[in-house]
């Protein structure tokens, strides 16, 4: 194994398509079988025998109605709809895996953290420490009426709510029960001993919570904290809190940028910056040679959709892109949607205008993340390159097809990775915090400000 083994998750959603627009009308595509329990049953046995680190689900609560003020667009591409709870799949995927790990995505915006506590600590316990928070405080206009609220909390207060939210959830995960508090004492007739239980008595701008966890305390107690914020607040979230960041850099440089910035973010924030770890979401085209994955990915473009990429794209970004003309460069815009998905573009390549159509088809296959097409051979070198050059810990693998790409890139890629040692052949440590700090590390580390808040051992395994 070489010093830094490449970490792998593959990114997936719960509903027929995720990012690439258009893609589910491809033959070997096997999104529609989303809704079947034995597909994602089958899909993490696939993960785990390839030796995977982790599914990563992403979600949102809201849909794409942005497009022509409308979701007919979205709904007509299944841009991200329908969807289902990315949660409920996760027991029975664990129950036929034994290390594979779990990214799910939750929204500090619409779900008490009271509740939302009690199911990252439950699925820690039926997963025995595989599970991992990807913390996000959603961008949608939709979600926010239909969840009640009517409107969505500007973009910078909603990371002021998610750092007060994130301490209910220390408070309730590290804070409240003792590691000793479950003494189940036939002979005393006790189970659980008050006086090790603790109420958490929080009493803050955004929420109220007084009492202690429903749960008793799971394996990770708290689970793995992603978050994939690229604004100044999100960057400054994640520097302070996550132990693994989630980002959609478009080249080299950029993703360089990007790390230095965390990691020098981290270090601010009291952190060690070596204990920020960086995903990076990225799509693979392969076949066994150059010509036949270049030729794979031509008839993937053929099938982008450029109605379903901007339904996504205007989605992401809160930006009605109809009302652009497909071929004159687009101007970038402030939004209180998704800012990082607004300047993508502008900060990628600064000498090219970028038009909508342009934009449509980079983000048509595999949505904002880069591809690497080519043979197993020039796969692993561009995926350690990235690697190498910018001291990122892996990747987050996004698709074109369901299914058939990341079966692709276990049957043609794992391999070359394995055989050159940048992945591992078997895995050490079960839990998921174990996969990106080691062996023995399955509590929160000792630098992590969630630590502040706790009543047990600090990094206790
Ligand atoms: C690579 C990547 C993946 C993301 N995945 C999700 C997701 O699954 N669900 C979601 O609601 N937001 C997702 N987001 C959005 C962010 O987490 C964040 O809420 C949004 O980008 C707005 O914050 P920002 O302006 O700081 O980027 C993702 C962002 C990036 C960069």
């Amino acid at each position: 194994m070489t010093s830094q083994r490449m970490r792998l998750f593959a990114f997936d959603f719960q509903g027929p398509a995720h990012l690439s627009a258009g893609l589910w009308r491809h033959p070997d595509d096997r999104g529609a079988n989303y809704t079947n329990l034995a597909y994602w049953t089958d899909y993490a046995q696939l993960l785990e025998q390839a030796r995977f680190d982790g599914i990563f689900f992403a979600d949102n609560v809201g849909y794409h109605d942005i497009y022509q003020g409308s979701a007919d667009a979205a709904l007509a591409d299944a841009a991200q709809i329908p969807a289902n709870d990315p949660f409920m799949a996760v027991s029975a995927m664990a129950a036929v895996t034994e290390n594979l790990g779990f990214g799910l995505t939750g929204s500090t915006s619409y779900e008490h953290p009271y509740a939302l506590a009690r199911k990252f600590s439950t699925l820690d316990h039926l997963t025995d420490g595989r599970v991992g928070w990807n913390l996000v405080t959603s961008y949608s206009d939709s979600a926010a009426r239909n969840l009640g609220t009517g409107q969505q909390v500007p973009h910078d207060e909603r990371y002021d709510m998610a750092a007060e939210y994130l301490e209910v959830c220390y408070k309730l995960w590290e804070g409240s029960w003792q590691d000793d508090a479950v003494v189940r004492d036939a002979d005393r007739g006790l189970y659980v001993d008050p006086s090790r239980v603790h109420n958490i008595d929080h009493h803050g701008k955004y929420f109220t919570v007084p009492g202690f966890a429903l749960c008793e305390p799971s394996r990770q107690r708290t689970p793995v904290i992603f978050q994939a914020g690229g604004s100044a607040k999100g960057r400054a979230l994640a520097a302070a809190s996550a132990e693994a960041v989630f980002v959609n850099a478009v080249s080299i440089p950029a993703l360089k940028k990007q790390v230095d910035t965390l990691r020098a973010l981290a270090a601010e924030s009291g952190r060690d910056p070596n204990n920020v770890h960086v995903l990076q979401m990225l799509n693979v085209v392969v076949a066994p040679t150059d010509e036949q994955a270049h030729a794979k990915y031509e008839a993937y473009r053929k099938l982008v959709s450029y109605t379903g990429a901007m339904a996504r794209y205007s989605g992401w970004t809160g930006l009605d892109m109809s009302q652009f003309d497909p071929d004159v460069p687009f101007e970038n815009v402030q939004t209180n949607a998704g800012q990082t998905m607004v300047d993508l573009f502008s900060k990628m390549d600064p000498d090219k205008k970028w038009t909508p159509r342009d934009i449509a088809e980079f983000v048509g296959i595999g949505g904002t993340g880069p591809t690497i097409v080519g043979s197993p051979t020039t796969v692993a070198d561009e995926l350690t390159r990235w690697m190498t050059e910018t001291g990122i810990a892996g990747y987050n693998l996004a698709h074109a097809l369901k299914h058939r790409d990341i079966a692709d890139f276990i049957e043609l890629v794992v391999p070359e990775l394995q055989r050159r040692g940048t992945m591992w052949t078997e895995y050490d440590g079960s839990t998921l915090r174990e996969k990106l700090y080691g062996p023995g590390a399955v509590r929160l580390r000792d630098d992590h400000p969630g630590l502040r808040f706790g009543v047990s051992t600090p990094a206790a395994v």
